[in-house]
């Protein structure tokens, strides 16, 4: 995040019947409205629950500037005690919907860590009508893990293409960190396509299912930054490239869905330093939130969807050609494109 946050509004609520603190954040209404996932999950404290949303919005900022989208950066934590019983949840996600309403069109929403499109119907229940992915069966375009994954697929082949001079990931080895609604669905892709996959989890179910089908590799979650690989896909949580990780990094590339992968600013710098090619992580993870949002706001097809989709890869060979030719780290290039679309206003919105 950078310092100081240059948004708009954090709003705060008590849900006083769950003990859970609610933030939104609002980043900017620049481009369109503030638009991003609902995260739940437990935080240590009010403070890191209120800082991540405030990242998180910034980073959506950045990701709809990047696709040339027209929302704008937003995202909300819900930081529930830990044991939340499951039946205390409907309820507390109807209060969730109702404070959206009360928003009234300021913040739109969507999935995120810990919360899915049935989630999303539960919140629309409210008559919040701000509500994406929700499930097919009420009109919603379903769970966006799957189109976050495409959209990595097609960062995957950029950065194939950049590194060895072909797009296609076949016998190249791609560690994937998280196999969870994106890694599971990025690590079928690449099975596919024919690279030699190593994955982890510690949802042990989940890594048995993918090795079992597809014959994949396993390794344990504590070891598979240090796996020598062409390329890494970090599809679990934020913060996973510091100091300490990056020099023991074993492989080429960086390309994956988690958000807010590096720790601090100077750690592109260092990554670039290190040889290893990254791929900005709010450009390759737009997948999911371009499609559904297309799809649900802008009456997009699946084709449509899925060529915007694939046009990530686009993206990200304009910041590659970009970062060498100014010299800076591909995050800089990649912010540097965000921000002249951000100085330059609202786009039409496309693709109608
Ligand atoms: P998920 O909750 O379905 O999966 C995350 C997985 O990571 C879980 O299975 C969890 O057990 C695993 N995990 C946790 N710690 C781990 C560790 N140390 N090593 C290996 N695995 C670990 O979440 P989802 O939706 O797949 O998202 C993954 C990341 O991608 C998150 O950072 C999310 O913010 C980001 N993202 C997701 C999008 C989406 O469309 N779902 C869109 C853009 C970003
Ligand atoms: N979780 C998505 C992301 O981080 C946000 C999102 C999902 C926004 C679906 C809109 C619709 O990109």
């Amino acid at each position: 995040m950078t310092e100081p946050w240059g948004g708009e509004e954090v709003v705060e609520r008590l849900d006083a019947e769950t003990g859970t603190r609610i933030f939104v954040a609002l980043h900017s209404s620049r481009l369109g409205p503030p638009t991003g996932g609902t995260r739940m999950m437990s935080y240590a404290d009010p403070a890191s629950a209120r800082r991540d949303a405030m990242r998180l919005a910034e980073a959506m900022t950045y990701k709809w500037a990047a696709a040339d989208f027209p929302r704008g950066g937003g995202k909300a934590v819900l930081s529930i005690p830990p044991g939340l019983p499951p039946e205390a949840r409907p309820g507390l996600l109807r209060r969730y919907g109702s404070l959206l309403a009360e928003l009234s069109g300021r913040f739109w929403t969507g999935g995120d860590v810990g919360t899915s499109s049935r989630d999303m119907d539960v919140i629309a229940e409210t008559g919040a009508p701000y509500v994406f992915s929700r499930t097919p069966e009420r009109g919603g375009a379903g769970g966006s893990g799957g189109w976050t994954a495409l959209g990595v697929f097609a960062g995957v082949e950029a950065v194939c293409e950049r590194l060895f001079g072909d797009p296609s990931p076949r016998g190249r080895r791609v560690a994937v960190q998280g196999a969870g609604s994106v890694g599971g669905a990025l690590v079928e892709k690449l099975a596919a396509s024919g690279a030699r996959v190593v994955v982890a989890d510690p949802d042990e179910g989940l890594v048995r299912g993918l090795s079992e089908r597809l014959g994949v590799e396993r390794r344990g979650p504590s070891e598979l930054l240090e796996t020598p690989a062409d390329l890494l896909a970090p599809c679990a949580l934020g913060g996973v490239l510091d100091s300490v990780s990056i020099p023991r990094l074993a492989v080429r590339a960086v390309a994956g869905a988690a958000n807010d992968q590096l720790a601090s600013a100077d750690d592109a710098e260092l990554l670039r330093r290190s040889g290893v090619l990254y791929a900005p992580d709010f450009v390759v993870n737009a997948g999911g939130a371009v499609a559904i949002t297309g799809i649900e706001s802008l009456g997009w097809t699946l084709e449509r969807a899925r060529q915007a989709v694939r046009g990530i890869g686009d993206t990200l060979r304009l910041v590659f050609a970009r970062a060498e030719a100014d010299g800076v780290t591909t995050d800089a290039a990649a912010r540097r494109l965000a921000e002249e679309r951000l100085s330059a206003g609202p786009a039409q919105p496309f693709g109608r």
